[in-house]
């Protein structure tokens, strides 16, 4: 039997596993192979060149590894390297942006907050968005250094990741904001505390499961009938040590996973 190609996901870290679980659910029978950028995690704070020379290492990886398509599960990596990643790579790339359209949508009182790491909301590519899609709603937005961090040491729920989420959110909330965007893949592992400290009623908006059904579409129009397996597989890769992220991958993708180290020529800062 023919064995299908893999769908390959990268992220700067462990946040791309909030995109990667849509991708399970919908897409079942599909070979995965997830690369956390740990070694270089956050991407929040590094420059559009360098992000875009990871985002090329880790994608020819993805591809020597068999990956047919691949998701890149990071809106700061999109925001620096998606054009750049279609223009060398010949598989289809899905990529990701804040919802800022849906949260427009969904907003009551007409003040949206956007929470993103500061190279997405400094991007050409987030201005474009809100020049598409914010109308006559008020978008605030707030960088946060510090809680990709905090996603990455699998503190979801402590006391210093909740006074970051209070110093970041109160200054959205007295603007009147009733919705927010969680404009990076790490905070939806943060949600349960973003609604303790923000109020039950916010809402909360992430494209994870709006990229899984984008993965599908593009799949089936470019490659259709593709062999499927009968269940699904995942290969985890890191960069950063292989041992902590293990751990955190496990807690967060729901069951215990051995994460394997990115072979070196791909996992070094500069690249050929
Ligand atoms: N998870 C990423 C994002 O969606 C990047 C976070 C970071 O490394 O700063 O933006």
């Amino acid at each position: 039997m023919q064995t299908a190609g893999a769908i390959g996901v990268f992220d700067s870290g462990v946040g791309g596993l909030s995109v990667l679980r849509h991708i399970r659910e919908l897409l079942p029978g599909e070979r995965l192979i997830y690369v956390a950028d740990s070694g270089h995690v956050p991407y929040g704070d590094k420059s559009p060149d360098y992000i875009e020379q990871r985002a090329l290492a880790l994608s020819r990886f993805l591809i020597e590894q068999g990956a047919e398509a691949i998701v890149v599960a990071c809106n700061t990596a999109t925001a620096a390297a998606a054009a750049t990643l279609r223009s060398r790579f010949a598989v289809p790339i899905v990529a990701m942006e804040p919802a800022v359209k849906p949260a427009v949508a969904a907003t009551q009182s007409g003040v949206v907050g956007v929470l993103a790491t500061i190279g997405t909301l400094e991007s050409a590519r987030f201005a474009a968005l809100l020049e598409r899609h914010a109308g006559a709603v008020e978008i605030v937005t707030q960088g946060c250094p510090g809680l990709v961090e905090q996603v990455e040491q699998g503190e979801l729920d402590s006391a210093r990741t909740r006074e970051l989420l209070e110093r970041y959110i109160s200054p959205l909330l007295d603007r009147g904001a009733d919705t927010l965007i969680l404009g990076c893949t790490h905070y939806p592992f943060l949600a349960p505390l973003i609604r303790d400290v923000a109020g039950q009623h916010i809402v909360l908006v992430d494209t994870g499961a709006a990229v899984a059904r984008q993965l599908q579409r593009r799949l089936q129009a470019e490659l259709p009938g593709r062999p499927q397996t009968a269940s699904s597989s995942a290969q985890f890769f890191t960069s950063g040590d292989a041992q902590q992220t293990s751990r955190i991958i496990s807690a967060l993708w729901g069951q215990q996973v051995t994460v394997q180290y990115l072979p070196e020529k791909f996992s070094r800062g500069e690249i050929a």
